[in-house]
């Protein structure tokens, strides 16, 4: 069934586990994240970028979604719209029949200049007003993804903001995370603490100094009753990287965010963890090694039907992981 963001990270909260959403664009993500759901019990996310809008156009997006949850009519299923940059986004996706939404104000329209403060406020406090009328979730964000090891934002398909970040745009601070909630009423907050969207997170296995995990810690002790929620959490396997490497691809040196910080960051109140590159990794190894070792074949059933697989071996290891396996019945 189709529920809110609010309903299932409250009950993440009160028993003390984490939910993937993962970001879909087509066919075979949608089934491996329901198959791998329907086997571990888990309560499901599924969210679309305005890249995956751009992409499979939103009724194809929308019926997807519809069929998932049609098909699965036991498990609980957010339909989530990330990322939204105005407040226009996150209204057409309210009429579109989205459950939650995320009001990204932490970035001007354009989706990559920072925004100030007040901005951010009154976009999120505009949507939030609008959307709760009506049952829909709303997700925030404050601060900026971006690394503390360059200072350099968030740079998703190579566009992002061209200046250096300080620190304190890096770091979500505990007492303006405090102020935010409370003028604009989000069910959930985006936090900043290091990570970034894509592959290229780290160029070393992050420690405390680069993956701020304590900063978690901190904002969780103000806000104790918001979702935190932790952006560009992919974990990068080394496997797949490998794999890809070894068939041809050309992947450079480079780390995600460690399953283990995950785990400790759901202790500190991460209710929501978002993942998109580690199953564009796994789908891309399953059909590059499909293809190295398949030479003759052409039918594109065999070769996504290896990379739906990958997929979703990446989502049971995640709902096991965060432990939200064994959930989606009792919500
Ligand atoms: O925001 C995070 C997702 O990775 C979005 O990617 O816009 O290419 O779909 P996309
Ligand atoms: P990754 O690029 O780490 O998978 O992050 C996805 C994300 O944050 C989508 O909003
Ligand atoms: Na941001
Ligand atoms: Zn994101």
């Amino acid at each position: 069934a189709l529920v809110s963001l609010r309903q299932i990270l409250d009950h993440a909260a009160e028993n003390n586990y984490g939910i993937p959403a993962f970001n879909v664009n087509n066919l075979e993500q949608v089934q491996a994240i329901m198959e791998a759901a329907a086997e571990t019990d888990s309560p499901v996310i599924l969210q679309a970028s305005a890249g995956a809008r751009k992409y499979a156009g939103e009724e194809f997006l929308r019926h997807l979604i519809e069929g998932a949850i049609a098909e699965y009519p036991d498990i609980p299923v957010v339909m989530h719209q990330d990322h939204g940059a105005s407040p226009n986004v996150c209204f057409q996706a309210i009429q579109l029949g989205f459950s939650s939404v995320m009001m990204d104000g932490s970035l001007l329209a354009d989706g990559k200049t920072p925004s100030s403060y007040e901005y951010n406020i009154e976009v999120t406090r505009k949507v939030c007003e609008l959307a709760h009328s009506v049952g829909v979730s709303v997700e925030g964000e404050l601060g900026c993804l971006g690394s503390l090891e360059t200072g350099e934002g968030d740079k998703e398909d190579g566009h992002g903001f061209d200046g250096k970040l300080e620190k304190d745009q890096l770091l979500t601070d505990p007492l303006q995370a405090k102020e935010f909630v409370e003028a604009t009423k989000v069910d959930a907050l985006a936090i900043a603490i290091g990570t970034s969207h894509g592959a290229y997170k780290f160029t070393r296995k992050p420690t405390g100094d680069i993956l701020a995990i304590e900063q978690v810690r901190k904002i969780h002790q103000a806000i104790p009753n918001t979702h935190l929620v932790m952006h560009g959490s992919s974990s990068v396997p080394q496997e797949w990287l490998a794999v890809i490497r070894e068939f041809g691809g050309d992947l450079k040196e480079t780390y995600g965010v460690p399953v283990e910080e995950i785990q400790t960051a759901i202790k500190y109140g991460v209710r929501k963890i978002n993942i998109d590159t580690d199953i564009r990794l796994a789908m891309t190894g399953a059909i590059r090694r499909y293809f190295g070792t398949h030479r003759d074949h052409f039918d594109p059933r065999q070769y996504l039907k290896v990379a739906k697989e990958a997929a979703k071996q990446i989502c049971i290891d995640r709902y096991k992981q965060f432990a939200t396996a064994g959930n989606a019945s009792k919500i």
